[in-house]
């Protein structure tokens, strides 16, 4: 039984996958962020012709919460249906970096629920970020 604001984030991210983008790959993502104030941000992954263009899930969610003015991530829940847990990419690990902090919990879903909630510092030990360019 998972919590009802982890919930939330899960129905949303589940309403962005319906979204997705995905001809080529026709792995359906998404991926909703909580932003400071407590409101929910969401994004779908976004592919192109032109391969390398494409988006994650993730990156569009974090889009969309920069483009409210927000600029913390307080819990983020990316959702993708695989045998495997559908786990950020590195790219996206260095983006969700950028806004949140070590101990920021990043839930993995399938559509059913969270399978496991991972910490930013789990995800990407010994990170680059703001500070380092001080
Ligand atoms: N993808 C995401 O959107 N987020 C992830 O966490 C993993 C991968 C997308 C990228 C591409 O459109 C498709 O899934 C297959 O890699």
């Amino acid at each position: 039984m998972i919590g009802s604001m982890t919930d939330e984030l899960l129905q949303t991210a589940l309403a962005a996958r319906e979204k997705a983008h995905a001809p080529y790959s026709k792995f359906k993502v998404g991926a909703a962020v909580r932003g400071e104030n407590g409101q929910i941000f969401s994004g779908c992954n976004i592919e192109n012709a032109a391969y390398p263009e494409g988006i994650c899930a993730e990156t569009a969610a974090i889009a969309a919460m920069v483009l409210a003015g927000e600029s913390k991530i307080m819990e983020i829940l990316v959702v993708g249906v695989s045998d495997r847990p559908v786990t950020p990419c590195g790219g996206c690990r260095q983006r969700i970096r950028e806004f949140a902090g070590p101990h920021t919990p990043i839930h993995i879903a399938n559509p059913d629920g969270v399978l496991e909630t991972l910490t930013l510092e789990q995800l990407l030990p010994q990170s680059f970020g703001p500070d380092n360019l001080s």
